[in-house]
């Protein structure tokens, strides 16, 4: 392996026509300020927006849009970018160069076990080969499953009064349960019905374990994202309740996991006239490729962690959205009962004409843009390579980074950036999606 001394990657660095980015002010001895900035941002869930602060004031001080600079956290040189260009490198062009990293692998781990979201090389090839065939269209497009857990979803929103109004709901809420119960279906084949068990006036057969699951799914999600914050140190915050949820989510999926090896899993998709159909069953399908349980339990929540949150905190930001664009509403709902028929005569409603249904498409675009759902992300070069842009004075020359830098990016900023959006950036425009090829902006 090739040694790097501080001489041979300058000359590297020069070779390549590189030069640095510049550096956040103030990050105070060690950075520990800037951690305090990041842990404040993020005790008041403005984490993201503190991203676009420190953007912005980059910028302010350079005279330029510093979409590329480098910050000090807890000892460590870390560099951000909202720079398309890098992003495209770092996910496409110089894919091999960079990796999750330790930090993602051994915080993620902890909860998900080893799966897609916390592999690199060969171990997240050998995953995509796995999982790569289940995402074929016939399997992820059951409308059936979903209707049922909407269904739920309607009866927990309670009955209409007479005012024509429900009584105040937390929608997020719902949702975030809504899509627990469709994805623990698609997963284990049976639903923790969530929506059922959190009713007032349930009556449900199931015990308190998925209700439990679902609680200590929720908690360790929380503590994941703390840890996160630290960086290398991520094992600092490792408290008794965070292992607690741990078990109980392990402990859960395994109970799953143990039926499916017995080939025992609920698997029977209710008809009509009390006929049955087989129905596609994630585990099921996963267990015909590998009987280790420990594997099957990764990828299983891994794959959770991927649908689950994602799915609800759109389809909770685009309501949040909808309520306050009134014109952009009526003109959807309009799109809707036109393509798709009234809710007492519905017409032509499939995977396929869901997707090919444009203004909705631009609405779910913009809704993913402006509240965007992975607002934060990073890489960790795995060898000495470069960023394409960001470096100098003007910030378009390449920037040397030598093996194991941290390379963070943010897609929330990336999104408001009026110098690629435009000047209305900031506002929740469906429209501007017609006719627009994006690109790794
Ligand atoms: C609005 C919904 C969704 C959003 C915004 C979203 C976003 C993302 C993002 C940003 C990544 C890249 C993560 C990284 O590289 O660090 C990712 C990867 C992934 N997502 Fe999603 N996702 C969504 C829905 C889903 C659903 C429903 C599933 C499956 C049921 C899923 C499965 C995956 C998988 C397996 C990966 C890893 C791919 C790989 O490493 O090759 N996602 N998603």
């Amino acid at each position: 392996m090739a040694k790097f001394t501080l001489t041979t990657s300058i000359a590297k660095a020069e070779a390549l026509g590189c030069q640095d980015a510049p550096m956040y002010p103030d990050c105070g001895i060690l950075g520990i300020k800037h951690v305090r900035y990041i842990m404040d941002a993020d005790k008041k869930k403005l984490f993201p927006d503190m991203l676009i602060d420190r953007q912005q004031l980059m910028s302010k001080i350079h005279g330029r849009e510093v979409s590329t600079f480098k910050n000090e956290t807890i000892g460590q040189i870390i560099y951000f970018t909202s720079d398309p260009d890098n992003n495209k490198a770092m996910l496409a062009t110089q894919f091999a160069d960079y990796d999750l990293g330790p930090a993602r692998r051994g915080n993620m781990i902890r909860t998900l076990g080893d799966g897609i979201f916390v592999q690199d090389n060969k171990g997240w090839e050998h995953s995509r080969a796995m999982l790569r065939p289940q995402f074929a269209r016939e399997q992820i497009s059951d409308l059936d499953l979903e209707e049922n857990h909407v269904q739920n979803m309607m009866k927990a929103i309670g009955p209409v009064e007479a005012d024509g109004w429900t009584s105040e709901i937390d929608i997020q809420t719902l949702f975030f349960r809504l899509t627990l119960d469709s994805a623990t279906e698609f997963l284990f084949g049976e639903s923790v019905d969530s929506q059922i068990l959190e009713m007032p006036t349930s009556n449900s057969q199931k015990t308190g374990l998925e209700k439990a699951f679902a609680h200590n799914f929720d908690s360790a999600q929380a503590h994941m994202a703390r840890s996160f914050r630290l960086g290398d140190m991520y094992w600092l915050h490792n408290p008794r309740e965070y292992k607690e949820n741990n078990k109980v989510v392990h402990e859960f999926v395994d109970y799953y996991v143990n039926l499916a090896l017995r080939g025992n899993l609920n698997t029977d998709k209710k008809m009509e006239e009390g006929q049955k159909k087989h129905k596609y069953v994630l585990l099921e399908a996963l267990g015909q490729q590998t009987k280790d349980p420990l594997e099957l339990r990764g990828q299983l929540l891994n794959i959770l962690l991927a649908g689950r949150d994602t799915t609800s905190s759109l389809l909770s930001w685009f309501f949040h959205q909808l309520l306050r664009n009134p014109e952009v509403f009526e003109k959807l709902r309009s799109t809707v009962i036109d393509t798709f028929g009234a809710y007492e005569d519905p017409q032509d409603i499939t995977f396929a004409n869901l997707k090919s249904c444009q203004y909705l498409q631009y609405c779910l675009n913009e809704t993913l843009r402006i509240w965007t759902v992975v607002p934060g992300n990073g890489r960790r070069t795995n060898k000495a390579t470069t960023l394409p842009r960001g470096g100098g004075l003007d910030g378009k020359s390449p920037i040397y980074l030598p093996p194991q830098t941290d390379v963070n990016f943010s897609s929330h900023v990336m999104h408001r950036r009026k110098d690629l959006w435009g000047p209305d950036a900031e506002e929740f425009r469906p429209e501007r999606f017609a006719g627009r090829k994006s690109g790794w902006e």
